[in-house]
Protein backbone atom coordinates (compact mmCIF):
# COMPACT_ATOMS: atom_id res chain seq x y z
CA UNK A 1 0.00 0.00 0.00
CA UNK A 2 1.27 3.19 -0.46
CA UNK A 3 0.35 7.39 -0.48
CA UNK A 4 0.03 9.40 -3.27
CA UNK A 5 -0.08 13.06 -3.30
CA UNK A 6 -2.76 14.30 -6.36
CA UNK A 7 -1.42 17.22 -7.97
CA UNK A 8 -4.07 19.50 -9.61
CA UNK A 9 -3.94 18.28 -13.26
CA UNK A 10 -4.44 14.72 -12.22
CA UNK A 11 -8.33 15.95 -10.97
CA UNK A 12 -9.87 13.13 -13.05
CA UNK A 13 -8.79 10.49 -10.84
CA UNK A 14 -10.02 11.43 -8.03
CA UNK A 15 -13.07 12.50 -8.96
CA UNK A 16 -13.56 8.98 -11.08
CA UNK A 17 -12.70 7.04 -7.60
CA UNK A 18 -15.29 9.40 -5.49
CA UNK A 19 -17.56 8.38 -8.26
CA UNK A 20 -17.03 4.80 -7.63
CA UNK A 21 -17.60 5.46 -3.49
CA UNK A 22 -19.73 8.40 -2.95
CA UNK A 23 -21.88 7.87 -6.28
CA UNK A 24 -24.98 10.49 -6.25
CA UNK A 25 -23.17 12.45 -3.87
CA UNK A 26 -19.50 12.58 -5.73
CA UNK A 27 -18.42 16.09 -6.19
CA UNK A 28 -17.99 16.88 -10.40
CA UNK A 29 -14.25 17.25 -11.71
CA UNK A 30 -14.90 21.32 -11.68
CA UNK A 31 -15.20 21.04 -7.86
CA UNK A 32 -12.06 18.54 -7.78
CA UNK A 33 -10.49 21.16 -9.78
CA UNK A 34 -11.26 24.11 -7.47
CA UNK A 35 -10.39 21.49 -4.47
CA UNK A 36 -7.04 20.94 -5.61
CA UNK A 37 -6.10 24.27 -5.24
CA UNK A 38 -6.46 24.82 -1.71
CA UNK A 39 -6.50 21.08 -0.69
CA UNK A 40 -4.32 18.31 -0.05
CA UNK A 41 -5.93 15.32 -1.59
CA UNK A 42 -4.14 11.99 -1.12
CA UNK A 43 -4.67 8.50 -2.99
CA UNK A 44 -4.11 4.90 -1.12
CA UNK A 45 -3.09 2.69 -3.75
CA UNK A 46 -2.98 -1.24 -3.71
CA UNK A 47 0.80 -3.26 -4.60
CA UNK A 48 -0.27 -2.62 -8.80
CA UNK A 49 -0.87 0.95 -8.26
CA UNK A 50 -4.95 1.11 -8.40
CA UNK A 51 -6.62 3.53 -6.54
CA UNK A 52 -8.44 2.06 -3.31
CA UNK A 53 -8.83 5.23 -1.31
CA UNK A 54 -8.73 8.72 -0.81
CA UNK A 55 -8.74 11.91 1.17
CA UNK A 56 -8.83 15.34 0.75
CA UNK A 57 -8.08 17.85 4.07
CA UNK A 58 -7.87 21.41 3.98
CA UNK A 59 -6.04 23.96 6.55
CA UNK A 60 -8.06 26.89 8.16
CA UNK A 61 -5.42 28.50 10.89
CA UNK A 62 -4.65 25.80 13.52
CA UNK A 63 -8.09 23.28 12.27
CA UNK A 64 -6.78 20.60 9.87
CA UNK A 65 -10.51 20.23 7.91
CA UNK A 66 -11.45 16.45 6.40
CA UNK A 67 -13.14 17.26 3.13
CA UNK A 68 -13.87 14.03 2.02
CA UNK A 69 -12.38 10.38 2.83
CA UNK A 70 -13.71 7.66 1.44
CA UNK A 71 -12.40 3.34 0.79
CA UNK A 72 -13.74 1.50 -2.15
CA UNK A 73 -16.71 -0.87 -0.35
CA UNK A 74 -14.44 -4.32 -1.80
CA UNK A 75 -11.14 -2.84 0.56
CA UNK A 76 -13.46 -1.97 4.20
CA UNK A 77 -12.91 -3.07 7.39
CA UNK A 78 -9.43 -3.72 6.68
CA UNK A 79 -7.76 -0.91 8.79
CA UNK A 80 -6.98 0.83 5.78
CA UNK A 81 -9.66 3.44 5.91
CA UNK A 82 -7.60 3.90 9.48
CA UNK A 83 -4.40 4.17 7.66
CA UNK A 84 -5.64 6.84 5.54
CA UNK A 85 -6.97 8.75 8.43
CA UNK A 86 -3.58 8.28 10.61
CA UNK A 87 -2.09 9.83 7.51
CA UNK A 88 -4.03 12.55 7.54
CA UNK A 89 -3.27 13.38 11.24
CA UNK A 90 0.50 13.29 10.59
CA UNK A 91 -0.24 15.44 7.54
CA UNK A 92 -2.36 17.90 10.43
CA UNK A 93 1.31 17.65 12.61
CA UNK A 94 3.31 18.69 10.06
CA UNK A 95 1.30 21.21 9.64
CA UNK A 96 1.48 22.57 13.52
CA UNK A 97 -2.29 22.41 13.63
CA UNK A 98 -4.00 21.77 17.04
CA UNK A 99 -7.04 19.82 15.83
CA UNK A 100 -8.92 17.90 13.15
CA UNK A 101 -11.97 18.65 12.45
CA UNK A 102 -15.08 17.22 10.45
CA UNK A 103 -18.84 17.04 9.99
CA UNK A 104 -20.55 13.44 8.90
CA UNK A 105 -24.21 12.91 8.37
CA UNK A 106 -26.47 11.68 11.71
CA UNK A 107 -27.06 8.82 9.56
CA UNK A 108 -24.01 7.30 8.56
CA UNK A 109 -23.11 5.34 11.16
CA UNK A 110 -20.59 3.78 9.71
CA UNK A 111 -18.53 6.48 9.40
CA UNK A 112 -19.19 7.83 13.22
CA UNK A 113 -18.12 4.66 14.83
CA UNK A 114 -15.09 4.77 12.18
CA UNK A 115 -14.03 8.04 13.48
CA UNK A 116 -15.03 7.48 17.30
CA UNK A 117 -12.90 3.99 16.81
CA UNK A 118 -9.93 6.55 15.90
CA UNK A 119 -9.70 8.97 18.58
CA UNK A 120 -12.15 11.89 17.73
CA UNK A 121 -15.10 13.29 19.90
CA UNK A 122 -18.54 14.77 19.34
CA UNK A 123 -18.45 18.95 19.29
CA UNK A 124 -21.89 19.47 17.91
CA UNK A 125 -25.00 18.68 16.59
CA UNK A 126 -25.71 20.48 13.13
CA UNK A 127 -29.80 20.62 12.79
CA UNK A 128 -30.80 20.44 9.01
CA UNK A 129 -27.05 20.98 7.97
CA UNK A 130 -26.63 19.40 4.62
CA UNK A 131 -28.64 20.31 1.28
CA UNK A 132 -31.17 17.40 1.51
CA UNK A 133 -32.23 18.39 5.19
CA UNK A 134 -30.24 15.49 6.95
CA UNK A 135 -28.26 16.80 10.69
CA UNK A 136 -24.88 16.51 10.66
CA UNK A 137 -22.21 15.62 14.04
CA UNK A 138 -19.18 18.43 14.08
CA UNK A 139 -16.52 15.89 15.27
CA UNK A 140 -12.92 16.73 16.63
CA UNK A 141 -9.64 15.06 17.27
CA UNK A 142 -7.23 17.23 19.31
CA UNK A 143 -3.37 16.85 19.17
CA UNK A 144 -2.56 17.53 22.92
CA UNK A 145 -5.86 16.87 25.08
CA UNK A 146 -4.43 18.05 28.17
CA UNK A 147 -3.34 21.34 27.03
CA UNK A 148 -6.99 21.98 25.58
CA UNK A 149 -8.26 20.94 29.02
CA UNK A 150 -5.86 22.91 30.79
CA UNK A 151 -6.54 26.28 28.60
CA UNK A 152 -10.48 25.57 28.70
CA UNK A 153 -10.63 25.47 32.35
CA UNK A 154 -8.15 29.23 32.61
CA UNK A 155 -11.12 30.69 30.32
CA UNK A 156 -13.89 29.26 32.37
C1 LIG B 1 -15.83 5.30 6.67
C2 LIG B 1 -14.83 4.45 5.86
C3 LIG B 1 -13.79 5.40 5.24
C4 LIG B 1 -14.13 3.47 6.80
O1 LIG B 1 -13.11 2.79 6.08
P1 LIG B 1 -12.64 1.31 6.48
O2 LIG B 1 -11.41 1.00 5.71
O3 LIG B 1 -13.77 0.35 6.33
O4 LIG B 1 -12.33 1.50 8.02
P2 LIG B 1 -11.45 0.54 8.99
O5 LIG B 1 -11.37 -0.84 8.42
O6 LIG B 1 -10.16 1.23 9.25
O7 LIG B 1 -12.37 0.52 10.29
C5 LIG B 1 -11.88 0.89 11.57
C6 LIG B 1 -13.01 0.76 12.57
O8 LIG B 1 -14.06 1.70 12.26
C7 LIG B 1 -15.33 1.11 12.62
N1 LIG B 1 -16.12 0.84 11.40
C8 LIG B 1 -15.73 0.95 10.12
N2 LIG B 1 -16.73 0.63 9.29
C9 LIG B 1 -17.79 0.32 10.08
C10 LIG B 1 -19.12 -0.11 9.80
N3 LIG B 1 -19.57 -0.30 8.53
N4 LIG B 1 -19.95 -0.35 10.84
C11 LIG B 1 -19.52 -0.19 12.12
N5 LIG B 1 -18.26 0.20 12.45
C12 LIG B 1 -17.41 0.45 11.44
C13 LIG B 1 -15.01 -0.22 13.30
O9 LIG B 1 -14.84 0.06 14.68
C14 LIG B 1 -13.69 -0.58 12.64
O10 LIG B 1 -12.92 -1.46 13.42
P3 LIG B 1 -13.18 -3.06 13.29
O11 LIG B 1 -13.22 -3.40 11.82
O12 LIG B 1 -12.00 -3.64 14.01
O13 LIG B 1 -14.49 -3.33 13.97
C15 LIG B 1 -15.55 3.62 4.77
O14 LIG B 1 -16.62 2.93 5.37
C16 LIG B 1 -16.11 4.45 3.61
O15 LIG B 1 -15.40 4.77 2.66
N6 LIG B 1 -17.42 4.76 3.67
C17 LIG B 1 -18.10 5.50 2.59
C18 LIG B 1 -17.65 6.92 2.50
C19 LIG B 1 -17.94 7.68 3.78
O16 LIG B 1 -19.00 7.54 4.38
N7 LIG B 1 -16.97 8.52 4.17
C20 LIG B 1 -17.06 9.33 5.36
C21 LIG B 1 -17.86 10.54 5.08
S1 LIG B 1 -17.62 11.75 6.35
Amino acid sequence: MQFVKIEPSNSGEVHQLDIMIFIDSAWSEKSWQDELENAVVVLLQDEQNQNIGFLAVSQSGSDLEIRKIGILTEWRRKGLGSNLLHHCLEIGKQMMCERVLLDVAVKNKAAIDFYLKNGFIELGHRRRYYRNGDDALLLVFTYHPQHSLRHLQSNL
